[in-house]
């Protein structure tokens, strides 16, 4: 397992540099097993990733009728909800990129009336697409899962304290966020630390104080909790307590 910390100037360099990433992440997966399994996360970050990836050079760079989505959490709305993390992905990046395949875009049933009924589909739907059993005792293999970080230290929808991040079996769950009050569904640490790589894109002086404790090897947080086989961190100067204003 490695972990790895990038700090880049500021958050279009970061935006760049996980755009990039994740370009590189595609193309190596689909080389060598000719499938991309990706998984998407919602917040404020992801939409300028977005617009780069669904841009040149980069959106001819990558055979996009060969990349399977899932969504590492969603918000319990229905997809054309503004806080949709679905919706935000269709919107700036599914409906600008050529070939999607419909039967690979995997929505995560976080709206549904049974959660813990609607979780345990989408852990089949996602065992299925690994040709794996449901039950299996390890979870499938992301080739990459796409991070943020909260200001209190979730990634996903894992929150401190939470059942959901104390989860050791299941690989996905519903879970209760404490602010906004609101339930949702998230891929588990299991299945999180079972990928191939895991990349986190934190930036702003406010996720200073987690990123620090993350920084330090701490586990007393969610993101400090993530290590997968790969972990990559890409953050600006801010959120690494070096910006101009970190003083
Ligand atoms: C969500 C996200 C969540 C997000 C963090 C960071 O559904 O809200 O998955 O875990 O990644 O809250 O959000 P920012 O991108 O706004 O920093």
């Amino acid at each position: 397992m490695s972990r790895q910390f990038v700090v880049l100037p500021t958050p279009a360099a970061v935006d760049e540099a996980a755009a990039d990433r994740i370009v590189g992440a595609a193309r190596n997966a689909i080389r060598r097993r000719g499938r991309f399994r990706l998984a998407l996360s919602g917040g404020s970050t992801p939409p300028a990733i977005y617009a780069l990836l669904s841009a040149p050079p980069r959106v001819g760079s990558v055979d996009w009728s060969r990349v399977e989505f899932f969504w590492a959490d969603e918000r319990a709305v229905p997809p054309d909800h503004p806080d949709s993390n679905f919706g935000l992905a269709r919107a700036l990046l599914l409906e600008r990129v050529p070939g999607v395949m419909p039967g690979a875009i995997h929505r995560m049933p976080a709206d549904a009336t049974d959660r813990d009924a609607a979780a345990n589909r989408y852990q089949a739907e996602l065992a299925h697409s690994f040709g794996v059993a449901p039950d299996a005792s390890r979870p499938p293999r992301l080739d990459l899962v796409w991070l943020g970080m909260g200001r209190d230290g979730h990634t996903a929808s894992l929150f401190p304290g939470s059942t959901a991040l104390a989860e050791g079996r299941r690989w996905v769950v519903a879970s209760w966020a404490p602010l906004p009050a609101a339930w949702r569904m998230t891929f588990t640490l299991p299945l999180i630390n079972a990928a191939r790589a895991v990349l986190v894109v934190a930036t702003g002086t406010d996720k200073a104080t987690a990123l620090r404790s993350v920084r330090s090897g701490s586990r007393a947080l969610p993101a400090g909790r993530v290590r997968a086989r790969s972990t990559l961190w890409l953050v600006d100067a801010r959120a690494a307590g070096e910006g101009a204003d970190a003083a």
